[in-house]
């Protein structure tokens, strides 16, 4: 759900392209670099105009730095009514690979009013700048673009003027057939991403699981094979954690997997991921507090993730063989709701204590990541989970927390994760902490008391992946409720469907 952002590549010195003609009664955007300025096409497009450039840069000490920016009316002569001048790295390799993608983000954030803009991508100092820069670019703009507005009817008078319906933006490319090819990929990339945000952003009487269950199923018309597992199916499985946290609501639990099959000929085991899917957590009997419980129809992130992510893989036919799998449910209180002290059978026959309701995110995942590993024997599975409070007073809101029984598959996530800006930092697992959860009066606790709770958590997931590769990423923090950045302005971030895209493009397509 976007502002209708329409985006087409033109090639630079043709047509439209040339002096800018597509931009009249619109903006401009050029770029500078660092030492050298506008680029010779840049000054060749602008004309006359290109010397007013260079004296307004010296007059407002624009020097051309990554992430500064000069703002001109633009005189008759040249066909638009702002240029804009963003600087970019010139002469060293941009520091990082989110370079691009974060102006992007910057330009859409300056486009005001206008309702046609010309990106001008003659980027200084060509050759030192990552193969899909304009790509990157062109998905800055789209995840910043994103707006979640289903549900306002009335507009704000004061923003009208500021809203065009539909905003028309030419990239103008040095090499056309490259840019498109590029942009193509990060299409994909940018729809997955805007789904997982708009999943997380639908409210929960909105978004409950058969509803998720339905829009996951729409993937289908994409080519991934969707099965909906239903109570019944969940009982006949043994799937007595996932099911127990669902039997408080009037809305029924499901289980969806997803397959992405895109590589028919590879031998190779398929790659999974797994997200918590609690549509809206209460805390159950272990009821919540009031305050800010409304953000826990953000508590199924990790479903949104794995489900945009699929999206993204499918979209862009990536040649891998991937899974997707979510537990659905609500947890809430009520009369049929489970007890704390109730002691619930998993799928792979270990017992749990659940001494909190509240602590509901590993009894969905256990059953699901053990189901995944039984079924499907992948190369890895990689969970992720709004799961712990504690993940946020850890690491706040800029990393995730990883947690691994892999070190190959650990460090894979994390170079992902510098290169695309989702972050995480690894945390430790261990026996010490295993302990702290032995049960009872049954095989675990679904709490390991006051310290170290997202490890715990963690140490609970790993009793279900069995000898598996496998990483726990607890998305808390980074999941919902964001603090806003360039390429993101929504409460649902869509966080690590990127990241995950990324491992898969680098390490599992072949
Ligand atoms: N969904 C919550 C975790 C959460 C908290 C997500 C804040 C996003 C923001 C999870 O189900 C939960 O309630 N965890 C408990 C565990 C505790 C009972 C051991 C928590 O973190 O307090
Ligand atoms: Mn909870
Ligand atoms: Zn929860």
């Amino acid at each position: 759900m976007q502002a209708g952002l329409d985006i087409e590549f033109v090639a630079m010195g043709e047509g439209k392209a040339k002096r800018g003609k597509s931009a009249h009664a619109g903006l401009l955007v050029i770029f500078a670099g660092e030492e050298a300025g506008l680029g010779q096409a840049t000054r060749d497009m602008l004309g006359a105009f290109a010397a007013t450039v260079d004296r307004a840069a010296k007059v407002a000490k624009f020097k051309g730095a990554a992430g500064s920016s000069l703002d001109l009316i633009a005189p008759d002569g040249v066909a638009a009514d702002r240029v804009i001048a963003f600087g970019t790295h010139q002469k060293k390799k941009p520091e990082h690979e989110t370079e691009y993608l974060n102006l992007g983000g910057q330009i859409m954030a300056k486009i005001g009013g206008a309702e046609t803009v010309t990106i001008f991508c003659d980027l200084p100092g060509d050759a030192t700048h990552p193969p899909g820069a304009v790509a990157d670019l062109m998905l800055g703009l789209r995840l910043r673009a994103y707006k979640f507005e289903t549900y306002k009817t009335k507009k704000k008078p004061e923003d009208e003027d500021n809203k065009p319906k539909k905003i028309k933006v030419s990239i103008a490319v040095a090499n056309l057939a490259e840019a498109k090819r590029e942009a193509k990929a990060r299409e994909a990339l940018a729809d997955g991403v805007t789904l997982a945000r708009n999943l997380v952003n639908e409210p929960a009487n909105i978004l409950f699981p058969v509803e998720f269950a339905t829009r996951a199923k729409e993937l289908e018309k994409l080519g991934v094979e969707v099965d909906i597992l239903d109570v019944k199916a969940m009982q006949k499985l043994g799937m007595g954690a996932l099911l127990g946290v669902g039997q408080g609501s009037v809305r029924e639990s499901r289980m969806v997997v997803m397959r992405w099959n895109g590589n028919k000929a590879s031998k190779a085991k398929p790659v999974a991921f797994v997200g918590k899917g609690v549509c809206f957590d209460t805390g159950g009997i272990s009821i919540k507090p009031g305050a800010g419980m409304e953000d826990m129809k953000g508590d199924m992130a990790g479903a949104a993730c794995v489900t945009g992510l699929m999206h993204a893989l499918a979209a862009r036919k990536a040649k891998v063989n991937a899974i997707g799998a979510i537990g659905l449910v609500e947890n809430m209180p009520d009369g049929n709701a489970q007890r704390p002290g109730d002691i619930v059978k998993t799928m792979s026959g270990q017992t749990v204590e659940v001494l909190n309701t509240d602590a509901e995110g590993r009894l969905v995942l256990a059953d699901v990541l053990w189901y995944i590993q039984d079924k499907y024997k992948p190369e890895f599975m990689v969970d992720l989970a709004t799961l712990t409070g504690a993940i946020l007073v850890a690491l706040g809101k800029e990393y995730a927390g990883l947690f691994s029984n892999n070190d190959e598959l650990s460090a894979r996530l994390v170079e992902a994760g510098g290169k695309t800006g989702e972050k995480m930092w690894r945390m430790p697992l261990g026996a010490a902490y295993d302990k702290m959860i032995d049960g009872q009066f049954a095989d675990i606790k679904n709490i390991g008391g006051r310290n170290a709770g997202s490890i715990t958590a963690a140490q609970f997931l790993q009793r279900f992946v069995n000898d598996t590769p496998w990483a726990h990423l607890d998305i808390a923090g980074t999941g919902m409720a964001s603090p806003s950045s360039d390429i993101n302005q929504s409460w649902g971030s869509g966080w690590g469907v990127r990241l995950l895209d990324r491992l898969v493009a680098d390490h599992y397509e072949g």
